[in-house]
Parts: structure tokens; sequence; C-alpha cells
């Protein structure tokens, strides 16, 4: 009967303190611990943008022209940043015909200055570049026409691995998408380039940030007809366990807190490995508390990296990654 249990406290003996006393005993006891080698740091480029500039809630991180990014990556590398998550934006949106000029020019000119001193991952999607800013494209009766859809991240896809990306990540949640890229890839002989796939995302409110910053934010309706519903476990697993059948190489889930307990399902199920994104509005959450005066935003960092790795999350994608030096990872 643990409940009536009243032992009077000079009796306890099962004391947690004990080995919480010194720094030295916690960090002993430390069951999770990850390094820089963890962490990946999003980007944004934008073709049209001039001076750098801040993305509002999202500390230290800006929209960047192309000549920015170079500095920044630079920068970035100093304070043990590997891994880069890039996300380009350019001054023409369209319907249907895309013009990936400036895609191809950012991608080949960070892996030219870079080389293999960085690994590039490539956000895949369309709402970058459709005018709408839907992750689709749609017939006239605004049902989403996945072939159109899947033949244009393709040329996506095509465009990067020729320009030099070493990751392609799909975020889009189309049915199929993975498969697709994956023998686009094989077939032009890109098939050492891994997919890292967003296999588990959900439509969030905790994007509304990163729309601000990619300029995605959708000019009708939501992205619920093709992301996920985070009131459900199982079709979320599902959405994974389909990636890794498709044959992505790792996958993901985002955003991280509302995704949480999912990670050790999904590695279980799929026997791959499985990173979280914490997403622009959980940063921004962290940063507006700090300006606030509310919490220290180092320490909510390291918090919630660590719940993520507990959560056993092999990467973990962050806004805080350029940081993480200086947290002391
Ligand atoms: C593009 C994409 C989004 C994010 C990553 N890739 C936005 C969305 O799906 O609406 C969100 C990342 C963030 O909020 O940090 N589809």
């Amino acid at each position: 009967m643990i409940g009536k249990m009243r032992l009077p406290m000079s009796k306890v003996s099962k004391k947690l303190h004990r080995l919480k006393s010194n720094k030295i005993f916690r960090d002993l006891c430390s069951e999770t611990d990850f390094t820089k080698a963890n962490f990946v740091q999003p980007l944004f480029v934008n073709e049209a943008s001039g001076n750098k500039e801040e993305i509002i809630g999202l500390k230290d991180n800006f929209v960047m022209s192309l000549e920015d990014t170079l500095r920044q990556i630079n920068d970035d590398i100093s304070n043990g940043v590997s891994n880069f998550l890039l996300f380009i934006s350019s001054k023409n949106k369209s319907l249907d015909s895309f013009n990936l000029s400036f895609h191809e020019k950012v991608i080949s000119s960070i892996k030219d200055e870079f080389k293999d001193n960085i690994n590039l991952w490539t956000d895949v999607c369309l709402c970058s570049l459709t005018d709408h800013g839907h992750c689709c494209l749609f017939d006239k009766d605004n049902s989403i026409n996945i072939d159109k859809t899947l033949d244009e991240i393709s040329k996506v896809v095509l465009t990067y691995a020729e320009a030099g990306a070493d990751i392609i990540a799909p975020s889009d949640m189309m049915d199929g998408r993975t498969l697709k890229i994956r023998e686009v890839l094989d077939g032009l002989n890109f098939s050492m380039i891994p997919i890292i796939s967003y296999s588990t995302k959900f439509s969030s409110n905790f994007y509304g940030p990163f729309r601000n910053a990619a300029d995605s934010t959708p000019l009708f309706g939501d992205r619920k007809q093709y992301q996920l519903d985070y009131r459900n476990k199982s079709e979320a697993i599902r959405a994974s366990i389909r990636c890794a059948e498709e044959g992505a190489d790792m996958l993901m889930v985002k955003p991280a807190m509302t995704s949480i307990d999912l990670i050790k399902d999904i590695k279980e199920k799929t026997n791959l490995m499985v990173g979280a994104y914490q997403v622009s509005g959980e940063y921004a959450g962290i940063c507006l508390s700090e300006d606030k005066g509310l919490l220290n935003m180092e320490e909510a960092l390291e918090e919630t990296w660590h719940v993520m790795r507990r959560a056993e999350a092999q990467f973990i994608i962050t806004y805080g990654a350029r940081l993480a030096k200086k947290i002391g990872f």
C-alpha cells in the first residue's frame, strides 16, 4: 500500500538528492548526452534579400542573400556546426512551371566553397515555389494532383542533386514521394545521396515564424489535407513506416515537442534512426520568453535538447544549433 506509506523523513533511505549534491555527481549520472555532431542548423536564403534580416521570433536566425549565407556558414563552422538544412526562396513564384536557377546557384556555390567540410541537407517542397504557397499542385476543383506534384518534386530533386546537395529532405507529405525520389536519384547515378524524410509531420500552429521566413504561407486554406492530424498516433507512426518502406534512409518527427512520444515507437517499428525537428514556433517561444525575462534561453534550449535525446532522437534540427558550442556542447 504505497499510497498509505508515511515514513518519517529521518527514515527515508532512498534519497534521490544524494546523487545530485554536486555537478560531478550529476554529470556522472547523466543518461543522455550528445555532441555538436548531432545538430542541424537551418538556413534561409532568399533571392530578394538585401540586408541580413533577423527573423521575427527566431533569435540569431536571418533571411539572407547568398553572399551573407556563405559568410554565415563560415562562422557556423567555427562554432562546430557541420550539418545545414537549406531553405531557398526565389523571386519568381508560379503555378506550375518553376524556375530553379537561383536554387541551383545557391547549392553549387555553397558546395564549391565548403566542399566536404559540411553536409548540405536540402529541404524539398513546392510551397516556396507555388504562387499559392501550398506544397502541391491542384486540379481545377482544388483536389491535389498527385502525379503532377510528384513530377515537379522530381525536377527539384534532380536540380538539387546535380548542384551538389548531400541530402534530400522531402517535407511535402505527398503520398509516394519517397519512392519516387529514390527512383529519380538511382536512375541518374545519385544512388549515394540519402533521403532523410520528414516522415511524421503534423499540421501545426508551430510553423508560423518559419512561414514568414520562407515566404510560404498558403494563400487559401491550410495544410490539413496532407499534413498529419495531431490527434492521431497510429496514423503518425504509419506515415513513418511508409517512408521507411519506400526507401528513406533516416526519418524525422516534427514538431519535436508534440511528437516526442512517437520517436521510440517509430524507431522500433522501422529499425531506422529518427531525428527531431525543433520547429520555428517552439524555438520562438523560448526566445520571446527570454526577451520578457521569463526564462534563460540557453538553459531552456539545453533542457529541450536533452529531452529529445532522452526520447531517443538521433539528430536534432534546431535554430539554436549555432549556439550549441556556446551552451557547452
Ligand atoms: C515546408 C516546411 C515547413 C517547415 C519545414 N519545411 C512549413 C510547413 O510545412 O508549413 C516548418 C519548419 C519550422 O517551422 O521551423 N513544407
